[in-house]
């Protein structure tokens, strides 16, 4: 039997990788934040003065990116970006990156190493369509532009940042355009996902909502 992977995809802000993390923990599962390489991909070729335009460049980088992870922080190369990773404009440069095909080729081999027993929990938008198109269970999470708004703006002036509700929903809305639009694996829930529209469920619902349907696929 192949080892099992649980898929979280969905848009910006949604809550799949508080699910995720959440559903990994509960299960003991290996856990993926595949945008996390995104970001990762888009901030190396910055680094080496690259036009994020330019897939091949961008992916001759991502190929060579030297990834750690250990609990929650992220290394690159041994320096720690956890922080700078998570900004709005690091998420930006991941969604131009990542509408290069093979930029997104580059990731596949990273991504399907982290399969590993006793199971993983992978989000991201293309974890059940295209990455892991065999795994057990796809889930393709959403929330309304409004709800996922307001969770960033609350989490941004958490983090002393300032910033309004409008300019927040207007990125994310240009975000998920970009997703969606690409040709290159766009946002779109898989075949066979399970739609789970959380706008007005909390995290702990939500968590036992995947793991029923967990178990009833075991
Ligand atoms: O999920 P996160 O906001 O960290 O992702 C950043 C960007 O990376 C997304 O807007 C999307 O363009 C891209 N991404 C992707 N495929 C994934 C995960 C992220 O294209 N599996």
């Amino acid at each position: 039997k192949s080892i099992p992977v649980i898929c979280i995809d969905g848009p910006t802000a949604s809550g799949k990788g508080t699910l995720a993390a959440k559903l990994a923990a509960e299960l003991g599962y290996h856990f993926l934040d595949s945008g996390v390489l995104y970001r990762l991909s888009a901030h190396a070729a910055s680094q080496a003065g690259l036009s994020l335009d330019d897939g091949a460049a961008v992916a001759g980088v991502t190929r060579k990116l030297s990834v750690s992870f250990k609990n929650d922080t992220i290394l690159l190369d041994g320096q720690d970006l956890s922080a700078a990773i998570r900004s709005e404009s690091a998420g930006m440069a991941a969604s131009k990156v990542s509408a290069h095909p093979e930029v997104r080729e580059a990731l596949l081999e990273l991504q399907h190493s982290f399969r590993r027993l006793p199971g993983l929990v992978a989000d991201g938008r293309d974890m059940g369509s295209t990455i892991f198109p065999d795994a057990e269970l796809k889930v393709f999470l959403t929330a309304s532009a409004e709800h996922r708004a307001e969770r960033r703006h609350k989490q941004m002036v958490a983090k002393g940042i300032s910033t309004t509700l409008e300019s927040i929903e207007q990125d994310l809305l240009a975000r998920d355009a970009r997703d969606q639009s690409r040709k290159a694996s766009p946002l779109h829930p898989a075949d066979d996902a399970l739609l789970l529209d959380n706008s007005f469920l909390s995290i702990k619902k939500s968590v036992q909502q995947v793991l029923v349907w967990w178990q009833d696929k075991r």
